[in-house]
């Protein structure tokens, strides 16, 4: 029986394991419940006293090393599987894309900044409002166009109630509601019953400027421009102010800043004339203050108003407005996220 025994030894140090499961037949082979190891202690029983010590100990031997063998395959598998699936964990992860701001909303964030340095607030009013802000207000004559079906989107049957179409609508709650010195901007969207085109859209940006004080004049919003074309588009741009009109300011005018792409010499951009129109402004008309509750023969001031389309157009030479609200990430992904 001890050479069985070490026949079975041999045996079971020859035994290589590739898998879990030739390792676990190995195990029932000779640890199961009718394996070899239970059978030898079987037929253990059956030799005489004097042999039983030596070739029991023999048996439990031979168990040991077999029990010994299975856990080293064990233990070979799992270091194995360790090292084919985990990853070298002190590589850096994959990159993510941080997304980048809206350029309406670098813009309107730059435009934000330049006038706060200048002690421009920010004030902010509904984009539902009434006829009053909107137009009556603002000093537009009730038969003007611009109320016009066509302009301007109603809320269902009542006339009154509409969505703005510009944000000249603030000035008059800011008029109505804080006494002067009044320096302020407001950003915000308005709508206008457009056909949708590279060249118009119905719903787009304003930022509206208001500065009401004693004493204010034309060269103070002048200046005030010239200081905002300057920080927007760079020190060596050139304005000009044309004659417009506007109902709520008198006299009122049209910017125009000098076209960059083609230095002021003419290009398609600029229709060849070497400007690009920016925004409109004026003194505020008298009747604007006097509807909103003001002296004017006491306050003066000025206001203007751009669209952010325009400015962000002009800054990034975009050519269709169509591609700010599309939110194709072609071309989100090339602006920076500075603002
Ligand atoms: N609200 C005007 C528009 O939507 C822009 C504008 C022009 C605003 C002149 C002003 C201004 O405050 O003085 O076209």
């Amino acid at each position: 029986m001890l050479q069985n025994i070490d026949r079975i030894f041999e045996e079971a140090g020859r035994f290589r394991a590739g898998s879990r499961e030739e390792i676990e037949q190995f195990r029932i082979k000779y640890l199961g419940k009718k394996g070899v190891i239970p059978a030898l202690f079987d037929e253990l029983r059956q030799l005489p006293a004097g042999e039983k010590k030596t070739t029991g100990q023999k048996i439990n031997e031979l168990k040991q090393f077999i029990s010994g063998r299975i856990d080293e395959f064990m233990g070979r598998i799992a270091a194995e599987s360790e090292v084919v699936s985990a990853a070298d964990l002190t590589l850096p992860g994959p990159p993510l894309q941080p997304g980048a701001r809206h350029p309406i909303s670098i813009i309107r964030n730059q435009i934000i900044e330049i006038f706060s340095r200048i002690g421009f607030t920010i004030s902010e009013g509904p984009e539902i409002e009434d006829d009053w802000h909107v137009f009556t207000a603002l000093n537009f004559p009730p038969e003007h166009p611009a109320k016009d079906m066509q302009d301007t989107f109603f809320i269902g049957k009542d006339p009154d109630i509409l969505l703005r179409t510009q944000t000249s609508s603030v000035q008059v709650h800011v008029l109505e509601n804080q006494p002067p010195p009044i320096r302020t901007i407001s950003p915000g969207r308005v709508f206008r019953n457009e056909a949708i085109s590279a060249r118009a859209h119905c719903i787009f940006h304003q930022v509206e400027g208001l500065y009401i004080d004693e004493n204010v004049s034309f060269a103070d919003l002048k200046q005030t421009l010239l200081y905002f074309a300057r920080e927007m588009f760079g020190e060596e741009i050139a304005t000009r102010l044309r004659p417009s009109y506007f109902p709520f300011t008198e006299p009122s005018a049209e910017m125009d800043i000098s076209c960059q792409l083609c230095g002021g010499k003419g290009c398609n951009v600029c229709k060849y004339t070497g400007w690009l129109e920016i925004l409109g402004c004026g003194m505020v008309d008298p009747n604007v203050l006097e509807f909103t509750g003001l002296d004017p023969e006491k306050y003066t001031g000025y206001a203007f108003g751009m669209g952010i389309e325009r400015v962000a157009m002009l800054r990034y030479q975009i050519r269709d407005l169509r591609l700010y609200f599309e939110n194709d990430l072609r071309f989100l992904e090339q602006f920076c996220s500075a603002y």
